[in-house]
């Protein structure tokens, strides 16, 4: 039994709860500490510190010092409790990052062990606190184990065993690493597996399964409430387009759970699409897509006057093809989702001088048509001051 409270008999060093720290310390180092069992408090301030099989079974084996003085100290049977087990991803994480590094460390005999404790600290405190987690596969940031005191450790030798060590903590089977997303329209990634041989990874959200590689695409995880906003849309009859489609973020909620007749699907990335031809199959509905390959400024101009509807997911802004976009949509007018990267305290501002340009382009397009703002959607912040918003434009032909 783990972690249930019960009580188990183990050696114990037994010594005045004023130097309880300093021998904690001094066990840790030594690798002498039993890290399943708590400290036991004992009665006329003693206190019980769990030892294991290295420890010396003789008390006068183990001399200590604190402030310069000999401690005295007595090994006991004690009954002690276990640690409950690590729940928590971060703390699973840091104490199997501790093992292995005690591990790793345990040959660099030029450390005295003070020095050695100490970068275990050092190390430790630089550990990744955010991940992102993809089916089986976890992505590290870029800046993850990347340091020079991080680097001077990692060898060709211990590397795999550490990525081991980290896919256990988080209960994956595969690891990578982020790497900046490349700046180009395709916005395609450049993340590195460390361990695992392939990297397409399966998953499903909200009954949408996704299918990708996660080396080779972006998948945006912090869209999510988006992704359903847009899923949970009746679309039953309505034909759409989704200009920056990747691998299916809303071609396929809006295939499979809103149920639309068809999806015109505009992207140019060419993993992005064998992703969303994937997609579309796992989940049935390849029938009502079509994907347009290349750049929708060529391919939108030949989707004139179809759309009920347009999907324009791209950061920080899909501006260029507000015209095009108006110009799908049919001409009893449709429904315009435009994604943004704006200023907190510009909200507002912008929505107006969106609402303008977008009149404006309808009436370059001969376009007659009534706009109304339906629904702002604040998507997550993007930096400190700026929201990814999408706003929800109503265009209606005037009588
Ligand atoms: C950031 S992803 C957006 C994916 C999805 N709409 C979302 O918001 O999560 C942008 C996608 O648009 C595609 N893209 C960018 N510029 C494009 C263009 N001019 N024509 C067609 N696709 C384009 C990229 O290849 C990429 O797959």
């Amino acid at each position: 039994m783990v972690g249930d409270g019960s009580m188990q008999s183990s050696p114990s060093i037994v010594v005045t709860k004023d130097h309880g720290e300093a021998i904690y310390l001094f066990l840790k180092e030594k690798n002498w500490l039993d890290i399943k069992k708590q400290p036991k408090d004992l009665e006329n301030g003693f206190l019980a510190i769990p030892v294991n099989k290295n420890c010396p079974s003789s008390e006068d084996e183990i001399i200590i010092y604190d402030n310069n003085q000999t401690i005295e100290i007595r090994i006991e049977n004690i009954d002690t409790a276990l640690n409950p087990p690590s729940v928590e991803p971060h703390a699973r994480l840091r104490a199997s990052i501790t093992k292995w590094l005690e591990t790793s460390l345990v040959n660099e005999d030029f450390l005295p062990p003070k020095s050695r404790q100490n970068m275990i600290i050092e190390l430790l405190s630089e550990l990744p606190t955010k991940w992102e987690k993809l089916g089986d596969l976890i992505l590290l940031p870029e800046t993850a184990f990347s340091s020079e005191k991080w680097t001077s450790i990692i060898s060709q030798d211990n590397q795999l065993s550490l990525w081991e060590c980290i896919a256990e903590a988080l209960k994956v089977e595969r690891i990578g690493k982020q790497k900046q997303v490349n700046d180009d329209i395709t916005r395609s990634s450049q993340a590195q597996l460390l361990l695992g041989d392939s990297s397409w990874v399966e998953l499903l959200d909200f009954g949408v399964k996704f299918g990708f590689d996660a080396c080779k695409v972006m998948y945006s995880s912090g869209n999510v409430t988006e992704r359903h906003r847009i899923g949970n849309i009746d679309l039953q009859g309505e034909t759409i387009v989704d200009c920056y489609a990747g691998i299916g973020y809303y071609t396929l909620p809006m295939l499979v759970r809103g149920e639309a007749e068809l999806v015109h699907a505009c992207e140019l990335n060419q993993h992005s699409i064998s992703a969303l031809r994937w997609g579309a199959k796992a989940n049935n509905v390849a029938e009502r897509l079509i994907i347009h390959k290349g750049d929708n400024a060529l391919t939108m101009p030949k989707l004139e006057g179809v759309a009920d509807r347009c999907h324009l997911g791209l950061l920080p802004s899909s501006q260029s093809v507000w015209k095009l976009a108006i110009a799908c949509l049919k001409e009893k007018g449709g429904t315009l989702h435009i994604h943004m990267n704006v200023e907190e305290e510009k909200i507002e501002q912008w929505i107006d001088s969106t609402i303008s340009l977008l009149q404006q382009y309808s009436e370059e397009l001969k376009r007659n048509y009534n706009l109304e703002v339906k629904h702002l959607e604040k998507v997550k912040w993007f930096s400190p001051r700026v929201r990814h918003v999408v706003l929800d434009v109503e265009f209606t032909r005037c009588e």
